[in-house]
Parts: C-alpha cells; structure tokens; sequence
C-alpha cells in the first residue's frame, strides 16, 4: 500500500519501508514519569513510511492522512503551524541534526490505521517511525533507546506536550505475542510472552480527550509535589516509585487529600504491575483481570482521569461472559479501553460492548481485537 502511494506520488520506488506500530497499555498507567513500571504492548494498526533519499538537503513529506504535502530544508527546521501534523517529523529530523547526524533530503510518504487522538500513541508511531526511516536509510548505528528518547525529545521540545517515556519505547521496542515490561527509570527492559488463547480488545469509545493535556500537566504537578511534601518528611525519595504503601500512610498528614489520593494511585499502581508481570508470567490470567480491573479503579477514584464514556465502556466489559479484566488505557479523558478477553468469546463481546455503549449513549464505539506486534525498531 504505501510503496503504491509513494511511487503514485514520486513517480519512483522506495528505498526504504516501514512500519511503526500504535500501543496499547495493559496496566501501568501514569507511571511512567513517576520513575515506575508499565507493560504495554504495540499492536497490529501501523503508521507507514516510505521514502528514498535526494541529492539535496530538502525534506519532502507526503501524509496519506490528511492528504498533504511539506517541503523543509534540514539546515532551517522550523516548527510549522499550518501542518501540525508534520512536527514530529520535523522535530525528529531537526534532534538527530543536532546530536550530529548529518541527514540527506529525502522524499517520504506515510500514512497508516493508527485513529488520531484516541490514546494509542499515533503520535509517537510517526516519531518513531521518523527514527526508524532515518536509521534505515542512512544505516546508522545508534542504539535503539537512544532513538527512542530522541523521539519522546521531539514530543516534548519540539511539538510541545508533555508525555513519559512509554509510548516511544513500546513503538520502537514491542515484540510481537508480547507485552514489555518496562523499568521507566533506568530503562531496563523484558518481553513477557501473550497467551494466544487471550485477545487483547480496544474499545475505542470516539470521544476525544479534550481535557487530556491540561489535566495531565496538573497530574505532573501534583505528583511533583507529593513528593516534595513526602521528602518533607524525612524520606530519601527522589520520585512516587521510591514511596511504599506505609510512607504514604506515615506522610497523610504533611499531604492533602488529593495529593494524598494522586500518589496512592501511583504507588499501588506501580505494585500491580510488578504482580501483573509475575502472574502473567505464572500463567495465572485470571489474577492478571483483576488487577487491570482494579488500576481501573484507582484510576477512576484516586487519579480522576476517566470520563463517563470510559466508564461505561469498561462496566459493560465488566459484565460480558469470556472477560478477564478491562480498564481505561492512556492518558485518559476519553480514548480508547483495554479488554482482555478469552479468544472463543472475543467477537460476542465487541458486539454486547457495541451494543451497550450505543443503548447508553447513543455513540458508536469502534472495536479493534489486537495482536501484540513488532516494533519499528526490532
Ligand atoms: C500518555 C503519555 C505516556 C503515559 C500515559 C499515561 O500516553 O504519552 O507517556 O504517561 O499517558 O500512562
């Protein structure tokens, strides 16, 4: 497909194609700039490059998606307001400059099925999937994670929203019937093999997370704070993944009641992975539910970065026959749900969830049933 519409747009072939994949989390939920742990898989819906290189330093960019084209020069590369949608390249481009790779122009084309603004990280697909055409078409040697903190680099400085390290890591570094375990502070990382007897359901509940940036800036805030308030108290802790269940007890009275709740949801959290990847390494999936089911609790009560829609979508789950745990996935505030379910009553449950959430709200929400994927750097 994207060798297609490079060659319809270039009049040439390729030299390099790729895919980058979209993530989904499976538990691990703001974690992730709090120093902790997550277990994200990358999934089977893709952002595609194509490109060959040019004799000049000028960067053209077709997006299949949104049906437009950017021309830059790597020696000036200038944020562009008028296509958002190129920065990510840009910024990408533009670090790796910087750090002292010297790019060739070069004509690219890319577009894929990763949805937009749904929390399933297209945004870091496109990064990462810069990286990757890079590396390729220039075959440099550079470590992958290297690459991937270039890409979050390009998310935060260039484009200019705040995320952790999450979703560049698990596009770049996903392994296919695979969830990563990730050490968020110092990057250590481990393939925990997927069960195939399980699928992996997203439920995409079409409202966008309007609230999503704003309220994760806060959330950066607060948790900044706890721990601030927390040290206050005597404890060597640097970050919430330094803090155990009985600091914070001991810290209650130095914390609001919010700050209080915020760092509970990271403390417990970054424990029900820790157990998560220990059971689903032990095979016991059925304990793997109930902790998705239970960060979805915490998430909802403690961090308050559900919505009403994810809400529902994940009570529906609930109830449907085959489910072993469903929660809210991403940054939260609309998006998307992760659902794992038994693969025999995979199809009945996207339809009830359909069903339900249409009868409760009168939205459509889109189901994708997931296979956990390669990433664009392995
Ligand atoms: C967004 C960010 C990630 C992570 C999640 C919440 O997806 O990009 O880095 O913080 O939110 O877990």
């Amino acid at each position: 497909m994207i060798e297609q519409s490079f060659q319809a747009i270039y009049g040439t072939t390729p030299e390099v194609v790729l895919r980058a994949p979209g993530r989904v989390n499976l538990i691990g939920e703001h974690t992730d700039y709090n120093d902790g742990f997550v277990l994200p898989a990358a999934i089977d819906r893709t952002i595609d490059f194509a490109g060959r290189k040019r004799t000049d330093r000028v960067v053209r960019v077709n997006s299949l998606d949104f049906g437009a084209g950017v021309e830059f020069s790597l020696d000036d590369i200038q944020k562009d307001s008028k296509n958002p949608w190129s920065n990510y390249i840009r910024g990408v481009s533009k670090y790796l400059e910087e750090d002292g790779y010297r790019l060739s122009g070069a004509d690219i084309a890319f577009g894929g099925n990763v949805p937009r603004e749904a929390g399933l990280s297209s945004s870091a697909a496109v990064e990462v999937g810069t990286a990757a055409f890079w590396k390729n078409l220039l075959h440099l040697e550079v470590d992958p994670v290297y690459l991937v903190k270039l890409a979050r680099k390009a998310e935060n400085q260039f484009v200019g929203v705040p995320c952790g390290i999450m979703d560049q890591f698990i596009s770049a570094l996903g392994q296919e019937n695979h969830a990563l375990f990730l050490d968020c502070r110092d990057l250590t990382f481990r393939q925990v093999p997927l069960r195939g007897d399980v699928k992996i359901v997203v439920c995409n509940s079409g409202v966008r997370r309007a609230l999503a940036q704003s309220e994760y800036k806060v959330r950066l805030e607060q948790c900044r704070q706890a721990v601030a308030q927390i040290a206050s108290t005597g404890r060597a802790v640097k970050s919430l993944r330094d803090v155990t269940a009985a600091d914070l007890e001991a810290a209650r009275g130095v914390l609001s009641e919010v700050l209080f709740r915020r760092a509970r949801h990271v403390v417990s959290e970054n424990g029900r992975v820790l157990e998560a990847v220990r059971v689903l390494e032990g095979g016991d999936l059925e304990r793997f539910g109930e902790l998705m089911n239970a960060s979805h609790v915490s998430l909802r009560d403690d961090y308050e970065v559900s919505s009403k829609e994810l809400d529902i979508l994940v009570e529906l789950a609930w109830k449907q026959p085959g489910v072993l745990g469903a929660r809210m996935t991403g940054a939260g505030f609309g998006g998307c749900t992760v659902n794992l379910v038994h693969q025999e009553a995979a199809r009945a449950f996207a339809d009830a969830v359909r069903r339900g959430y249409q009868d409760a709200l009168d939205l459509k929400a889109e189901i994708y049933i997931c296979k956990a994927s390669q990433g664009a750097l392995m």
